[in-house]
């Protein structure tokens, strides 16, 4: 294509609906991400790639991938966006699963800043998990894929119930809510958050059903109080009888987590979603400003959002450090950067 302005390299990854390359700019030579959507002859463009355009161009957030330009040809549409060196599935993949606290501390403070930002623009991403987080090689964490998100708007209740990945899915979801709001991807934070910590997805299931044991045998079944009461909050769940489970300590879930991380996780999963903290909320719990005696993050370029140690014992940034942590991306680090 003579009038395309950029050269298309290899493969990143297939998703449900796009291929996604590595692109390069003709004329600025900046290696970016083209998100490449085959159209129907007959149905035009999809509905999926129209929402994901619209929301995205609003979005200019460091924790939200940037898209740059949108390119329509007659049988494909193409959307340019700031290149990210990895997702966080595969992060985690080649870091043997689980990451370490300094770097679970940044990626979930990053996840809840583009959260919350979406959140306060209206928005509800609905697909939040690793493979649609994003990170760049300055340890940046961005959300991706917002081809199932929507605004928020008027009316709330006509979403469609096949929305957010089962992993990921919020139990109001799995009990056929549709007037589910910012609280569907707070759950989802919570359980991407366990999943980091522990390097396994926290709860497995094969299906709908199956989805909400897993969540019922370690969150306890919900009482019968709790139920009738979602069901009054949105009429379309469907009760019927649940096994009877006790709730485990999340402790027990996950021993490697420090007692602030297990309390942030357990307000990011509350069953009711009413009971949710919010992402504006989670991103001041204590958890992000324990001191701890955990070192330096040997797996993510560090990118502190949070205060650090040394800023809170001296109010200032800590000096350069001496010798550079090791980099997984063999890439100079960018500075750390405090207060952002
Ligand atoms: N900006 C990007 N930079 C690098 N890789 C990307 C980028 N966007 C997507 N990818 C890769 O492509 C995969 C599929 O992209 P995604 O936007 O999630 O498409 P789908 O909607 O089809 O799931 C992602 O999981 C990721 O591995
Ligand atoms: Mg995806």
């Amino acid at each position: 294509m003579a009038h395309f302005n950029y050269i298309q390299l290899d493969k990143l990854g297939e998703g449900t609906y796009a291929t996604v390359f590595r692109g390069r700019s003709r004329t600025t030579n900046e290696i970016v991400a083209l998100k490449e959507i085959a159209l129907d002859a007959e149905e035009g463009t999809p509905s999926t790639a129209i929402r994901e355009i619209s929301l995205m161009k609003e979005l200019k957030h460091v924790n939200v991938v940037r898209l740059h330009d949108v390119i329509h040809t007659e049988t494909k549409l193409i959307l340019v966006f700031e290149y990210c060196e990895q997702d966080l599935k595969r992060y985690m993949d080649e870091h043997g699963g689980a990451l370490d606290p300094p770097t679970v501390r940044s990626f979930m403070f990053q996840l809840l800043k583009g959260t919350n930002f979406c959140h306060e623009n209206q928005i509800l991403h609905r697909d939040l998990k690793p493979q649609n987080l994003l990170i760049n090689r300055n340890g940046e964490l961005k959300l991706g894929d917002f081809g199932l998100a929507r605004a928020f708007g008027v009316p709330v209740n006509t979403f469609s119930n096949e929305v957010v990945t089962l992993w990921y899915r919020a139990p109001d979801v799995l009990l056929g809510s549709r007037t589910y709001s910012t609280s569907i991807d707070v759950w989802s934070c919570g359980c991407i958050f366990a999943e980091m910590i522990s390097g396994v997805p926290l709860f497995r299931g094969k299906d709908n059903e199956d989805e909400l044991l897993q969540i019922m045998r370690i969150l306890g079944s919900p009482s019968d109080h709790l139920l009738a009461k979602m069901a009054k909050d949105s009429p379309e769940i469907t009760l019927k009888p649940f096994p009877r489970c006790p709730k485990v300590d999340w402790a027990q879930v996950l021993p490697k987590a420090s007692p602030a991380a297990l309390d942030l996780l357990e307000r990011l999963l509350k069953f009711d979603p009413a009971e949710r903290i919010s992402a504006l909320d989670a991103l001041s719990h204590p958890y992000f400003t324990e001191v701890t005696d955990a070192p330096y993050g040997m797996m993510a370029p560090p990118n502190f959002g949070y205060p650090s140690r040394h800023q809170q014992q001296y109010g200032v940034a800590p000096p350069m450090y001496a010798t550079q942590p090791q980099n997984p991306y063999n890439v100079q680090y960018a500075q750390p950067q405090y207060g952002r």
